[in-house]
């Protein structure tokens, strides 16, 4: 049977993938509460089309903190993806420059920052941050993105502590043997390997990250680099704002896919008060829950600039490696173009907040 959604390929996945890295993959924290409603909030969102408008020609593409880009769909950060194809990160980091998309490498990456950027040396690459006890560790990893062409910086800000992943710990969740935390020296993805029981992830997190880092770090980061730094995790005008004021090129509105904090909203339904505080002063980009190019289309009119995608991209590769993400990608593209096309927009900025409206304005009657 032919694969024509994001949903079929995350069926095929689920069938391919060993069931303790399929746990991983898809699970949330605690009741995973937020992991579904960052799926049913964008149902609950209805599309006001437009008609009569000249389709024929669309122009999808944007620019990014200096990248330009074919449209506005990227690949967030997700670790280890050799767990789901001997490709890894170099196959997903290929098929985003094929799809003319934003690549971020995680830290935790099974393939190293040099493997990646030779692989897919026209790929625009974003580096994600975790800053580690061992300040001397994220400082390597800056200077070594930066040698190796990456364009900016997104530290993760949801994560002082690892999220309670209750399936990761039943399953007592550990680094397989035969993979390394490809940007790090041996012993750190021992750490990870240990044989402490529960998730490995959690304690490797806690050891290793520094849960005590607050604003000030971020001074210490822009001292570091001269490249663009974006908070990912941001899910308040309040923070939102902060980000701001510390000079913060760019926020991802996220909650890590539901991993973190169970019961924060959606990002879509967060993203609004986040775009009316800030969304004039710094780029606005969101990730999680996003199946569709009509969820595309939704987070833009929100005020978006761009989104990523996360769990996606894995089913994608599960699937089959690079070929898979490229196939993924093309689909969503597809689907985008549509939507596009059927809203009546021929270019992004044709998009209006006035399109989308959430499903209860159609019933506020006196
Ligand atoms: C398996 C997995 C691993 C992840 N690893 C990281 C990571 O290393 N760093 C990070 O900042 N976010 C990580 N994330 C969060 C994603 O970047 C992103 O916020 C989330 O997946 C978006 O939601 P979606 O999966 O619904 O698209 C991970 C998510 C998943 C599912």
């Amino acid at each position: 049977m032919s694969l024509v959604s994001v949903a079929d390929f995350e069926q095929k996945a689920k069938e391919l993938l060993d069931p303790n890295v399929l746990d991983y993959y898809k699970s949330g924290a605690g009741e995973q509460i937020t992991c579904g409603l960052n799926h049913e909030a964008y149902k609950r969102l209805r599309l006001r089309p437009r008609c009569l408008r000249d389709v024929s020609h669309l122009d999808i593409s944007c620019e990014i903190l200096g990248a330009q880009l074919a449209w506005p769909l990227g690949i967030a950060p997700t670790a280890m993806q050799k767990l789901a194809h001997p490709d890894g990160e170099i196959g997903t980091a290929r098929a985003a420059g094929q799809a003319g998309s934003i690549f971020i490498l995680s830290t935790l990456s099974t393939c190293s920052i040099e493997e990646v950027a030779e692989a897919a040396p026209e790929t625009c690459k974003w580096f994600q941050l975790y800053i580690y006890k061992e300040r001397s560790l994220t400082q390597q990893l800056i200077r070594r993105a930066e040698l190796a062409g990456f364009k900016a910086f997104v530290l993760t800000v949801d994560m002082p502590t690892s999220g309670d992943r209750r399936a990761d710990a039943r399953n007592d969740f550990k680094f397989p043997s035969h993979l390394s935390l490809a940007n790090f020296q041996d012993d750190l993805t021992q750490r990870f390997a240990s044989k402490c029981a529960g998730s490995g992830l959690t304690a490797y997190v806690t050891s290793q990250y520094d849960s005590s880092i607050t604003w000030q770090d971020i001074k210490w980061l822009q001292q570091l680099t001269q490249l663009p730094i974006v908070l990912k995790g941001i899910l308040t005008a309040e923070d939102a704002q902060l980000a701001r004021d510390a000079g913060c090129a760019g926020i991802i509105v996220s909650n890590h896919g539901g991993r973190q904090l169970d019961t924060v909203p959606a990002t879509i339904d967060a993203l609004p008060e986040i775009v009316a505080a800030v969304g004039k002063d710094l780029v606005v980009m969101l990730d999680g829950g996003i199946m569709q190019g009509i969820d595309i289309f939704k987070a833009l009119a929100l005020g978006a600039q761009t989104v990523f995608i996360g769990r996606p991209a894995l089913w994608g590769l599960a699937t089959d490696g690079q070929r898979g993400v490229e196939q993924l990608l093309k689909i969503l593209r597809h689907d985008f173009d549509t939507t596009m096309k059927l809203t009546g927009c021929a270019s992004l900025s044709h998009i209006q907040p006035s399109m989308v409206v959430h499903e209860s304005s159609y019933w506020q009657h006196e």
